[in-house]
Formats: C-alpha cells, structure tokens, sequence
C-alpha cells in the first residue's frame, strides 16, 4: 500500500514504536530525523552546536533538518511511500517539506498525531532503552529487552532534558496541528494502552485492515 504520512507526537508517545510497525506492515522507509541527527553524531560529523542543541533538548535549526529529509527522500525506496517520523516540528519545516514534495512530484496523505498526557511521557523516555545492533526500542518496565540486547540509553533521555523537550513540543504543536488540520489532512489518536492497543487504533485510522 503506498502511503505518505508524517508522525507526530511528544517526546515518549510511541512515534517510533508505531513506525517501526506501520513501515513493516506497509513496506515503506522510516525517516526519523532523530535517527538520522543520532547517526550523525556517532560518524563525528554533526557540528558542536547541534549536539548542544540537542543535548539540551531543543530543536536544531529547520535548514539543517530540511536538508536531510530532501536528500533522503531522494532515494528509490521512497518511491513508493514514506513515513516521516518527528518531522516537521515547524511551519518552517512544514511549508519547506510542501515544497520539497513538490519538487519530487508527490504530496502527503496524512499527517497523525499521537497523544499522550504529560504525566506518562517522562517515565516513558527515561527508562527506554535501544538495542544498539538492532534499533529496536525497549522499556525496562513495559517492554523488556532480552538479555542479550546491547543496550543504549539515549542522552537526551535524562528527566530534566526529557520535560525541556516536552515543552518545545507543546510550543512547536501549538502552531502545527493547526496547519495540518486546516487542510484536512490531521488525524488524532491517543497514545494511552499497551503497544498493541495503540498499533490498533494507528491502523484504523490510516484505513490499514
Ligand atoms: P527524536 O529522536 O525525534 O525524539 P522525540 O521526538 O523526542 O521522540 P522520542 O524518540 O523521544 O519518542 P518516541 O515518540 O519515538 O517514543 P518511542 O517509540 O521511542 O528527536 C530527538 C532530538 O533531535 C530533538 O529533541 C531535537 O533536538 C532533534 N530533532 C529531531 N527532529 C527534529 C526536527 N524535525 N527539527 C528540529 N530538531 C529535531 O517510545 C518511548 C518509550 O516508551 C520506549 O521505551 C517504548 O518502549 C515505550 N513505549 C512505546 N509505546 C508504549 C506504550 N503504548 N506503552 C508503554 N510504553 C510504550
């Protein structure tokens, strides 16, 4: 099935749970800018200032992110749909990704949200864990790693980091969903429940069967 949909969400909702699930099911990348900043550091090639920015667990600037969904969506694999996960998080991101799809000829289906009260997101991200080899992501209480998992634990995932990310998040979506839902396009489920339950209400909302 092909699909061009953006995953929105606070720090912690399950963005990249679901997306892994959503991109298996459909067969489509997963285009996380998180990912691809994470990667970035790890090769030594993400300037100083941005590692700062992120370490602090504000946004690095909207050309540096543009730039990496433009080359990325370049690629033969997003021919057939994408999902874009944590991007955009601005108007300008928003209104620079329009006009990267245009000039790949193609547009978004979809733009949806998942909600999850405060309360639960910090818990969610400080005791998350991913497996270096893999990236699959685990939680030491609600979702177990195996023993043999080789195990990260994010920097940004500090609490104190982990609520200045939540606050950028609430300032940033203040403006976005309104610009996805004026178009139509903004679709809202909620976060809370098992992995499974949410994975549930992700598919009917996306007309998945
Ligand atoms: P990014 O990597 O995108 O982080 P984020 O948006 O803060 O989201 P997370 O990865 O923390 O959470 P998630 O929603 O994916 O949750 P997950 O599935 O892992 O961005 C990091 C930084 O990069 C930003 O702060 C910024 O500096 C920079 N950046 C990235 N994109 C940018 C952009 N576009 N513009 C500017 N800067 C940008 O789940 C979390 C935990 O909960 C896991 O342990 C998981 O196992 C568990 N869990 C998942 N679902 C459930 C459930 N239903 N029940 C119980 N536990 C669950």
């Amino acid at each position: 099935m092909t699909m061009r949909l953006v995953l929105v969400g606070p720090p912690g909702a399950g963005k990249g749970t679901q997306a892994k699930i959503i991109c298996a099911r459909l067969g489509i990348p997963q285009i996380s800018t998180g990912d691809m900043l994470r990667a970035a550091k790890a090769a030594g090639t993400l300037p100083k200032a941005l590692m700062e920015q992120m370490a602090s667990g504000g946004l690095v600037p909207d050309d540096v992110v543009l730039g990496l969904v433009d080359v990325r969506i370049e690629a033969p694999d997003c021919r057939s749909g994408f999902l874009l996960d944590g991007f955009p998080r601005t108007i300008p991101q928003a209104t620079g990704l329009d006009s990267v799809l245009v000039k790949h000829d193609t547009e978004l289906d979809v733009v949806l949200a998942i909600d999850v009260a405060k309360e639960l997101l910090v818990e969610r991200a400080v005791f998350r864990r991913t497996d270096k080899r893999t990236g699959q992501i685990y939680h030491l209480k609600y979702n177990p790693p195996p023993a043999d998992a080789e195990l990260e634990h994010r920097g940004d995932d500090q609490e104190d980091v982990v609520n200045n990310r939540i606050d950028t998040y609430e300032a940033m979506t203040a403006e976005l969903l309104p610009f996805y839902e004026k178009r139509g396009m903004l679709k809202r489920v909620s976060g809370v429940g098992t992995v499974e339950e949410v994975t549930k209400r992700v598919f009917s909302a996306l007309g998945i069967s």
